[in-house]
């Protein structure tokens, strides 16, 4: 018999807003203790797109990174996850595939289920593989996370984007066939198609998740998956970086294990600065510890999807031994660091102007990345690149 092919994550790449919140500015003007931010919900910052930024110039820069390395060769399929899309028809993928000047034959499609999305895209990635391991597929999951503003939420949005080589024999992580599932018809977070800003039952939110991860957790199990003591790391899904906290303390109850906080905290170093990047948010949190941690080749790592009203998924997979040739901590670092900070009155006000329109609108130039949204015309939307 052959040995199963090795199929997963050849390259990553992170991008961000061109602005920054800092949470201690948002708790000066609300009066809530600091600390309930860095400590309570485990944030420090959030990234906000400028006015010509969005989920598509967001994952068209991550993928640019991703294709000035690698090319295109073997790309025939981009996959864009978002439950932040840009329209209720076209593919936000098809603009991205238009910046990058990928070639006519490729597919192109946009997957949405929450904070899901980029982990289905992942899955469906695997498949294309399996069937062609000559084939590499792009998968780039961008999100804006917008609530209202004096909400409970509020502190908790954020912006960003991964992209994601998927491919055989890859250089980052090999992904294990094997995963959990978990599915639940709740009303815990969700957003209307007449709403720029998500609705949430916050409290509900919490437990539907950690019941997704351990229902998760139970079917990995059931499939003879990895028991605890076999995987070295794990990563979330990080809405608020408390979150994998409050959802790993109960997974050490459920399999009577020791728990200490910190084993999750280098995961936590890019998504405390970004905030909720929903669909990127686990990937972003999986770049943070690829950059990070020293010790990962040969490791296994634990990796928990979950996308609000509910899906979860449960992956595992192996970093490959050349990991340490791909490490971009200094990229990432200099990323986070030249976001441009926003006054809490300026921030609203962006916040206030970022509804979608289909009115004709011209977007000022602010924006330091590759790509910009010039403006809408006649109903449709215009990117070009700024270089
Ligand atoms: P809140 O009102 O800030 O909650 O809302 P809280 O009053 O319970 O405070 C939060 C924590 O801060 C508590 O700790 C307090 O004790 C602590 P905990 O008991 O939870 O361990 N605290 C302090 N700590 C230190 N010093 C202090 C202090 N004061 C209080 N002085 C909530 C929190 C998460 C509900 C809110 O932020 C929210 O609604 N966020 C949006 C929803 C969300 O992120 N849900 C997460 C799960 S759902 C999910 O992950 C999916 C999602 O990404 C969307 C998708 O899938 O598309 C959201």
């Amino acid at each position: 018999t052959q040995a199963p092919l090795a199929v997963g994550i050849h390259d990553l790449a992170i991008a961000t807003g061109h602005h920054v919140l800092d949470l201690d500015d948002l708790a000066a003007t609300t009066g809530v203790d600091p600390a309930k931010y860095h400590v309570g919900i485990g944030q420090d910052a959030f990234s906000v797109p400028a006015p010509d930024e969005d989920i598509v110039t967001m994952g068209a820069a991550a993928a640019k990174e991703v294709l000035d390395r690698h090319g295109v060769d073997g790309i025939r399929t981009v996959l864009f996850a978002t439950e932040s899309g840009i329209d209720q028809s076209k593919a936000a993928g098809v603009f991205v595939h238009g910046l990058l000047g990928l070639p006519t034959n490729t597919r192109v499609v946009e997957l949405k289920q929450a904070c899901y999305g980029g982990t289905a895209a992942v899955q469906m990635a695997l498949g294309i593989i399996a069937r062609d391991p000559s084939e590499r597929v792009l998968v780039i999951a961008a999100d804006v996370a917008r609530y209202d503003v004096d909400t409970a939420a509020e502190p908790t949005q954020g912006a960003g984007a991964v992209a994601m080589l998927i491919a055989a024999d890859p250089d980052l992580v090999v992904l294990e066939p094997q995963s959990g599932l978990f599915t639940a018809d709740v009303d815990d977070f969700w957003r209307p198609n007449d709403r720029s800003t998500a609705l949430v039952d916050g409290r509900l939110s919490v437990t539907a998740y950690v019941d997704a991860f351990i229902g998760a957790w139970d079917d990995l199990a059931s499939r003879g998956g990895p028991g605890i003591e076999a995987i070295d790391r794990f990563v979330h899904h990080q809405p608020f970086t408390k979150m994998a906290i409050k959802a790993h303390r109960k997974l050490a109850q459920h399999v009577d294990v020791p728990f200490e906080e910190t084993e999750l905290a280098v995961g936590f170093t890019y998504n405390r600065q970004t905030g909720n990047t929903y669909t990127a948010s686990l990937w972003i949190a999986l770049g943070a510890l690829l950059d990070l941690d020293d010790d990962l080749a040969g490791a296994r790592i634990g990796m928990f999807s979950y996308g609000s009203g509910s899906v979860g998924e449960l992956m595992t997979g192996v970093v490959s031994e050349r990991y340490r040739e791909h490490r971009r901590a200094g990229r990432v670092a200099d990323l986070l660091a030249a976001r441009v900070p926003l006054s809490v009155e300026a921030y609203r006000e962006l916040h206030a102007a970022g509804a979608a329109t289909s009115d004709d609108v011209e977007r000022p130039r602010v924006t330091a990345g590759p790509f910009r949204f010039a403006g809408v015309t006649g109903g449709a939307r215009h990117y070009e690149a700024t270089g």
